[in-house]
């Protein structure tokens, strides 16, 4: 497996591979990688003959008085879970190899970022949609693997997808948990012990509200306050959002049909936590 930090690098490779007819899949990340992303390189090393990982703490999808400088970062271990699993080449790029001086086109899309995360992280889609735009023309892969624990991202993703021609498959990957029911996220190492205890009410509210639904609840707002009351029960808990909307429109619905998302962004302590479930009916 290889390791390379620059665009040039990745495409001379990626031409090779074309060359000798052979398929690609890429599975963006920002490292720190645990079982979540395990997962789409293992769907990935499936389905493609050669699989690039990206690892890269993308700047501008965070905002000045969020967790860029922060986040956690090992590039040493993620190589290592990277090869144990299939993977042919990481691309680790500087910030500066991504955003030269005077960098300045961005992709804003004008619907479904407006709500849910996009409400409370304003530029966070724009800064989405940039960096994977970049990464799918410098990879140019037949398939893109994105997990539905970031279901909005994913969403957004097959839409600017669509909006833009990108000729490339995106597989949605299903949600991995700790035993416990947390959602696995690199920014799970934030939490402290007593945090880390509390965190499992996010999955556990979610859960009560499905089977709420399950027994014929259709009214949104009903279950929408049983999730609030259940994570309200945590003190370290605090309330970003529980929504539900139209998982096409991501509009809201009053009357639970068709396919909906079930989302939850929860601070617990400092740590902002995000986890959802997607029904149809
Ligand atoms: P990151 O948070 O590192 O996640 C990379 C990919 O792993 C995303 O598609 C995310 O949905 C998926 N993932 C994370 N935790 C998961 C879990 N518990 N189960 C299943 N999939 C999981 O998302 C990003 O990075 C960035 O926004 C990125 C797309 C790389 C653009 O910078």
């Amino acid at each position: 497996m290889q390791i390379v930090n620059t665009v040039e690098e990745v495409r001379r490779q990626v031409k090779a591979w074309r060359k000798e007819g052979l398929s690609v899949g890429l599975v963006p990340t920002m490292g720190y990688l645990h079982e979540g992303h395990k997962s789409l390189i293992d769907a990935a090393v499936r389905d493609n003959d050669r699989v690039v990982v990206s690892v890269f703490v993308n700047p501008t999808q965070f905002a000045p008085n969020e967790d860029l400088e922060s986040y956690p970062r090992d590039l040493e271990r993620d190589a290592a879970l990277c090869e144990a699993a299939g993977a042919s080449l990481i691309f680790h790029p500087e910030p500066s190899e991504m955003y030269h001086e005077g960098y300045s086109t961005f992709v804003d899309m004008r619907t479904l970022t407006q709500v849910l995360c996009g409400k409370t992280r304003p530029i966070h889609f724009s800064g989405v949609c940039t960096v994977v735009s970049k990464l799918f023309h410098i990879v140019t892969p037949d398939r893109a693997y994105f997990g539905q624990k970031d279901a909005q991202q994913l969403a957004v993703i097959r839409h600017m997808v669509e909006d833009l021609n990108f000729d490339i498959e995106i597989v949605g990957c299903p949600i991995i948990r700790e035993e416990d029911g947390l959602a696995k996220s690199s920014r799970n190492t934030y939490l402290k012990e007593e945090e880390r205890k509390q965190a499992v009410i996010l999955s556990q509210a979610l859960k009560e509200g499905q089977e709420l639904i399950r027994q014929g609840e259709r009214n949104a707002e009903t279950v929408k306050k049983a999730i609030r009351e259940k994570i309200e029960t945590m003190p370290l808990a605090n309330i970003d959002y529980v929504e539900i909307v139209n998982f096409k429109t991501f509009e809201n619905i009053t009357e639970l049909q068709g396919e909906f998302l079930t989302a939850v962004a929860v601070y617990i302590g400092k740590t902002r936590l995000i986890d959802n479930f997607i029904m149809t009916l």
